[in-house]
């Protein structure tokens, strides 16, 4: 566990909205992430990639888990924060980088986790990438919201900071997918797309990648381990919230 004093510490330069963030993360200690990762079979492998790391908590559980993890986040703040808390773990490094380019060669990792960051990204040129830097038989994971998360943010309001406004955040979420589903233009800095159980599978599925399993946030367990705890809900007013995804490449030919 993460000493809640250097978690304070990280924060001091960060505005309302990131620093709730990066205390909700950290708030209840690691074991919630490993059972999670646990459960998707993120553990025992040799080299994972961490993409779009925020603030680093899972990536530090990552590191328990498995042999070397690589964090990549493209939000200079947030990979600040993270390289802070990583001091000490040497098996885990940080670094600066966007997952539409990500600066890897083809093939590099044994895992790829990528928790609640797609929806910010020009989805189909992300998953090109990640699906480009998995190795053979090499695992993805990915966590992403679907219509109902934007519903609940725009009528519930939640998470509301001095800087962050969840329904301006919903509303925009709308008509950025519109934008990027009929036009490809891609969300800017901030801005998200809807993402649909069936539409993000039938693009992890184009890039060649076998889907092992889809359903809501916390449902998806191999190994026999049962399903862990939820971090989010299925549903909001019977429409899509958050969902997972287990894909993997295939034995190279
Ligand atoms: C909701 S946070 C999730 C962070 C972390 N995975 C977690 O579960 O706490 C979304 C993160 O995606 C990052 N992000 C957005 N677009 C990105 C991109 N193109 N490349 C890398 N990171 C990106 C943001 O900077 C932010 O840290």
């Amino acid at each position: 566990m993460i000493d809640p004093e250097r978690v304070a510490a990280a924060a001091r330069d960060l505005g309302p909205r990131d620093a709730q963030f990066l205390a909700r993360a950290y708030a209840g200690g690691t074991d919630r992430y490993l059972s999670r990762l646990s459960a998707v079979g993120f553990m025992g492998l040799d080299n994972v990639l961490d993409a779009g790391c925020g603030f680093g908590q899972w990536s530090l559980a990552l590191a328990r888990l498995c042999g070397r993890v690589t964090a990549v986040d493209d939000d200079p703040a947030r990979v600040g924060v993270a390289l802070a808390l990583a001091a000490g773990t040497p098996n885990l490094s940080v670094r600066h980088g966007s997952i539409e380019a990500l600066p890897f060669p083809d093939a590099t990792f044994d895992g790829v986790f990528c928790y609640s960051v797609i929806y910010y990204t020009d989805v189909r040129r992300a998953l090109r990438e990640l699906s480009r830097v998995l190795k053979p038989r090499g695992a993805l994971y990915v966590c992403s919201n679907g219509l109902g998360w934007y519903v609940y943010n725009i009528i519930a309001g939640p998470n509301r900071t001095q800087n962050f406004d969840p329904r301006t955040y919903g509303l925009n979420a709308l008509w950025t997918s519109a934008r990027y589903r009929a036009l490809g233009i891609p969300p800017r800095h901030g801005a998200s797309v809807v993402t649909s159980r069936r539409w993000l599978s039938h693009l992890i599925r184009s890039n060649g990648l076998e889907v092992l399993g889809v359903g809501p946030e916390g449902s998806i367990h191999v190994n026999g381990t049962g399903a862990p705890q939820p971090f989010f809900r299925d549903r909001y007013w019977g429409l899509e919230g958050v969902s997972e995804w287990l894909a993997r490449k295939p034995s190279a030919a």
